[in-house]
């Protein structure tokens, strides 16, 4: 027999030596164990808190500058490798420049101000600082705000007061005149436009800004430099270093091949990708307008200097790069010279050094395109890319839905951003300093039977006022008779109405604007990601038709929504009843409640709501125990969303309790619910 019998087996000895049942011994034998394990975990515990403490005395006994030195040694040990492999895959062999690199990033690290470290050091210790309801923005242009940066500074308050905690100003650097592209043609990356102030000035204003609570961004003019730039003029002057940052052509041989598969940006104002050199006797790339000349990336230099110029607006106290045109920074024969994968190795490379010379600063790219060319812009979780992207599918689409009055391509992908992982974070507009473009999802809108061409026609015609129950005011830009294709111009108070109503003196169409504006204004304020207006937007800023007569500007129809501040309508906007009063106050409100309650937050749970009405939108937020109900009729009639939500509600502004039951809502109007678990 074996020894051990069946019951043996199933016992144990205990300290006495008595037989007791297998899981009596068991027992014991776990209480022993825990105990062990509980004594090494205490002693584990006792030396970390140790450890720590001696951590935190030696920290606390460092300056800021030397913490500052050690995090950045640290951060620069995590991304060393990928950094430097990633270098090499592009700029094979170049030891030198990758050397010269990493002397560039200790001097930019180790030459930061005091107050910016102290940025660095909350940021770092709470990184999903942007993630919130918190930030609200603007967007403008110096000179058209406030004459320059001195003036931007002097009137902080005016955006305070507004409920902007982020101010994006456009180009502030040294441009040409006549052949600026708005400042997006820099001349100078160390140089501010001498009518707009100086570096001190810069520096100045985002002190003033942080002081404030108020973070800043600015453009970084990545692609391509103006045909004035140092190098391009050395280019121009026969030096083939120079020729070599560009992408320069003796004859239009190759240049012709690009233009098989290359599309044109501005067809109109700027036809062909590039530009033959009369003084060089060459062909130049210049994929924008012909005095913007495409940099190229595949030469080390390029990335080398250009990053440079973004580590020294770090130091002046950046908080925010747009980067510009980004997906067109790599070129290839044979391909549309746009999203290469290239790019992303790129944008990876200026994310990584960014970071380890100014943790906390923002990457937002300015991906114009369709959604499944933007979201890899965001990169993965281990290898991030951009902090931020413009949601320009939203954007367009949202006018798409005022024209239509229906709401199935706003749901649809509202649908799918709502499935996005949440800390990826768009930042959402009604309209920025460029025109709108209909890149719609025209597949989509197939079964619909809305097709591409004639539906760009009729939005086009919708947003001049040529359509029924239209009361917009815009002008098409770049438009192409052959390809009917044409974007639009215009500020969102004339493309809501308020111009065409404020002109007739008709008050009925007053309101009713005001009401739609706001109620566009209330469902971005209502999206996750971050707001941004454009600066005026909030006091009904007009079209300005005055570049029509201006030479310098008639050619660009984006300068109609570019007017210069209205600070006369500004002061209306503490004159009771006003239009100005109007719109100005109810934007307030909605800023004030999506910053009070969190279920706006970023990281709220989002869901698109059936109203079985295709004329009403409705989706839901849920974040920590609220839920919030948003509804948006974008009909020209009051509208039922016919809706059964079983929770008592309260309206989100009025507090006034409610039912969310086949809900009656005006035209053009919204309604917020909220309830609390
Ligand atoms: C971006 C800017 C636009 C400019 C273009 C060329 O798209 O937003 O205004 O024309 O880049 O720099």
């Amino acid at each position: 027999m074996k020894s051990g019998s069946a019951s043996e087996k199933s016992a144990g000895k205990g300290k006495d030596g008595s037989v007791m049942p297998k899981t009596e011994t068991v027992r014991s034998k776990k209480k022993t164990l825990s105990k062990t394990l509980e004594k090494t975990v205490k002693k584990t515990r006792q030396k970390i808190d140790k450890t720590e403490e001696k951590r935190t005395a030696e920290k606390d006994s460092l300056s800021l500058k030397e913490r500052a030195e050690i995090s950045y040694r640290n951060r620069l040990k995590k991304h060393y490798d990928e950094m430097k492999w990633l270098y090499h895959e592009l700029y094979h062999g170049a030891d030198e420049a990758f050397q010269y690199l990493l002397g560039l990033l200790e001097k930019y690290a180790l030459s930061r101000e005091e107050d910016l470290l102290i940025l660095d050091e909350e940021r770092m210790a709470k990184p999903n600082w942007y993630k919130n309801n918190e930030q609200i923005g603007t967007l403008l242009y110096v000179d058209h705000f406030a004459t320059n940066l001195q003036g931007v500074e002097k009137n902080l308050s005016y955006l305070k007061e507004s409920g902007f905690n982020y101010l994006q100003i456009m180009p502030i650097l040294e441009s040409p005149k006549g052949k600026s592209d708005g400042g997006y043609a820099v001349s100078d990356y160390r140089k501010v436009q001498p009518e707009l102030g100086s570096m001190e000035d810069l520096r100045s204003l985002s002190k003033a800004c942080h002081k404030d609570g108020m973070i800043i961004g600015l453009d970084f003019v990545m692609n391509h430099t103006s045909e004035e730039h140092e190098w391009a003029r050395r280019a121009r002057g026969g030096e083939k270093e120079f020729q070599d940052r560009f992408f320069v052509f003796d004859d239009w041989g190759i240049p012709n091949e690009f233009e098989k598969t290359v599309p044109q940006v501005f067809p109109e104002s700027a036809p062909g990708n590039f530009t033959y050199y009369e003084d060089m006797h060459k062909v130049v790339m210049t994929t924008f307008y012909p005095y913007q000349w495409d940099l190229n990336y595949a030469n080390f230099m390029v990335f080398n200097d250009m990053l440079e110029t973004a580590l020294y607006f770090c130091n002046q106290g950046t908080d925010v790069f747009r980067l510009d045109a980004v997906p067109y920074i790599w070129k290839r024969l044979g391909t549309n010279c746009r999203n290469l994968p290239e790019v992303h190795t790129l944008v990876r490379l200026f994310r990584m050094a960014i970071e380890i010379v100014a943790p906390g600063v923002l990457l937002l790219g300015e991906v114009v395109m369709e959604p499944t060319k933007v979201m890899p812009y965001f990169g993965t979780d281990e290898k991030p890319e951009c902090h931020l992207l413009y949601n320009v599918t939203t954007m367009a689409t949202t006018w798409h839905t005022l024209a239509t009055q229906d709401t199935r391509l706003l749901q649809h992908q509202l649908g799918q951003i709502f499935t996005l992982p949440k800390d990826k974070i768009f930042l959402n507009y009604l309209r920025c300093h460029d025109d709108i473009g209909w890149g719609l999802d025209y597949e989509f809108l197939a079964q619909f039977d809305m097709a591409e061409v004639p539906h760009k026609a009729f939005l086009n015609a919708y947003f001049r006022g040529f359509a029924d129950f239209s009361e917009a005011r815009g002008e098409l830009y770049n438009d192409d008779p052959l390809k009917g294709d044409a974007r639009l111009c215009g500020t969102t108070a004339s493309l809501c109405g308020i111009e065409a109503g404020v002109k007739e003196g008709n008050q009925e169409k007053i309101d009713a604007a005001i009401r739609l504006d706001l109620m566009l204004h209330a469902f971005l304020l209502s999206q996750s990601g971050i707001p941004v207006l454009y600066s005026g937007d909030e006091i009904a800023m007009e079209n300005d038709y005055s570049y029509h007569d201006d030479p310098l500007k008639r050619h660009d129809s984006r300068y109609l929504h570019r007017g210069n501040f209205p600070w006369d309508k500004a002061a209306k906007r503490k004159k009771k009843g006003t239009v100005e009063e109007k719109l100005y106050s109810g934007i307030l409100r909605l800023e004030a409640m999506r910053r009070k309650n969190k279920a706006f937050s970023a990281m709220a749970d989002t869901w698109i709501i059936d109203t079985k009405n295709i004329h009403v939108l409705a989706f839901g937020r849920y974040y920590e125990g609220e839920k919030i109900l948003c509804f948006y009729n974008f009909s020209v009639s009051d509208e039922i969303a016919y809706v059964s939500e079983v929770e008592d509600y309260v309206n989100v502004f009025t507090n006034e309790g409610m039912k969310a039951r086949d809900l009656r809502i005006p035209s053009h109007d919204f309604l917020w619910l909220k309830t609390s678990f």
